[in-house]
């Protein structure tokens, strides 16, 4: 079953709206950069590799529309669609890392006219979104040698298609495995605040008939030790060069679960999603979100007017946490600072 989050269609851009799903399978129409800027920020679509897709289709979407009257004014305007689309999430290095693919087709292409440049930028864009998918899937290849036929995988938040062009890196894990004929049973996190799990993860596993039970967050300490999980797979949002790794909030406590039951813990994340430039998890920025998504569930207030809040969407594992990455290029075992840097040099 395909399923696109992300489309570009007579020069709009698609959103299968995240808000809504499982209740609504409805599009969102894109036809600003506004728009989707406006849409990445309020997770119409949202998952780190997905995000990167849409900022590069909202760039694409927004240089259309500069008047093309030289090139000096093009590139301030240009830099204030990056910018926009910057400042939505700060968390998903695929963000910054798409933002930056959309830059240099830019400034490596000076010489042409901004008609011109705007159609390598729309090129760029749907390149991103096709090496994306790809991507996943050859992370489904690496991923999928380390489950067994039979095995009852947990994983927490949405790093399936939904989060990514379209077939999913934790989940694409669990695609590919199933597609080799192992039978795979799904253990998915509801993952509170936003219930990606509950909500999304479900949905686009039951889509594909592969059989998934949800759990609410505080179930999973309870099920492993009764030693029905054989193992973790979780997306990432951010890799630092030591293997630290961000992703959903809530994936923290997974891992130092999976260590006390000695329950493999495996990320699975494309190389973009690795950032080089920093050393450690502590230099990840975390992204706080609104305190009504803590209050309110679907709309009904839970907690007390006037009760304090905190919302961070993420947390940081430590990579001793951490068996393996598995990532588009292979599969990274510990030292991670080492291999990691081994696996972009080769
Ligand atoms: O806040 P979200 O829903 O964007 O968070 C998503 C996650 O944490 C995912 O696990 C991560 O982005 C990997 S998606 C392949």
């Amino acid at each position: 079953m395909t399923i696109q989050p992300i489309k570009w269609k007579d020069d709009k851009v698609l959103l299968l709206d995240q808000r809504v799903l499982p209740e609504k399978e409805a599009y969102l129409e894109c036809r600003t950069y506004q728009d989707v800027a406006h849409a990445i920020k309020h997770m119409v679509v949202r998952g780190a590799p997905a995000v990167g897709v849409a900022a590069a289709m909202g760039i694409a979407l927004g240089v259309r529309t500069i008047p093309e009257k030289n090139k000096n004014s093009f590139l301030i305007q240009f830099d204030k669609i990056c910018n926009t689309i910057a400042a939505t999430r700060p968390t998903a290095v695929n963000l910054f890392w798409a933002i930056e693919r959309m830059k240099n087709v830019v400034y490596q292409n000076l010489h042409v006219s901004i008609k011109a440049l705007g159609l390598l930028l729309k090129k760029e864009a749907l390149k991103i979104l096709k090496e994306d998918i790809e991507s996943n899937k050859r992370m489904g290849t690496y991923g999928s040698k380390f489950i067994k036929n039979g095995a009852v995988i947990l994983t927490h938040c949405n790093a399936g298609a939904l989060a990514t062009g379209g077939y999913g890196t934790a989940l694409g894990i669990i695609r590919a495995a199933k597609d080799q004929g192992k039978k795979i049973q799904v253990i998915a996190d509801e993952t509170r605040p936003f219930l990606q799990g509950a909500r999304l993860t479900a949905w686009e596993l039951k889509k594909d008939r592969i059989p998934v039970t949800v759990i609410t967050d505080n179930m999973a300490a309870f099920m492993m030790q009764q030693k029905r999980i054989d193992a973790i797979i979780v997306g990432a949002d951010r890799i630092a060069a030591n293997g630290d790794t961000a992703n959903k909030i809530g994936t923290y406590s997974l891992a130092i679960l999976a260590k006390e039951h000695k329950i493999p813990f495996y990320v699975a994340a494309p190389l973009s999603t690795i950032d080089f430039k920093i050393k450690t998890g502590k230099e990840i920025p975390i992204e706080e979100r609104a305190k009504e998504e803590v209050s309110h569930i679907r709309g009904k207030r839970m907690v007390p007017h006037g009760v304090s809040i905190w919302n961070p969407a993420f947390d940081v594992t430590p990579n001793r946490f951490v068996s393996a990455i598995i990532t588009d290029q292979g599969v990274v075992k510990k030292p991670f600072q080492k291999n990691l840097k081994k696996l972009v040099s080769k």
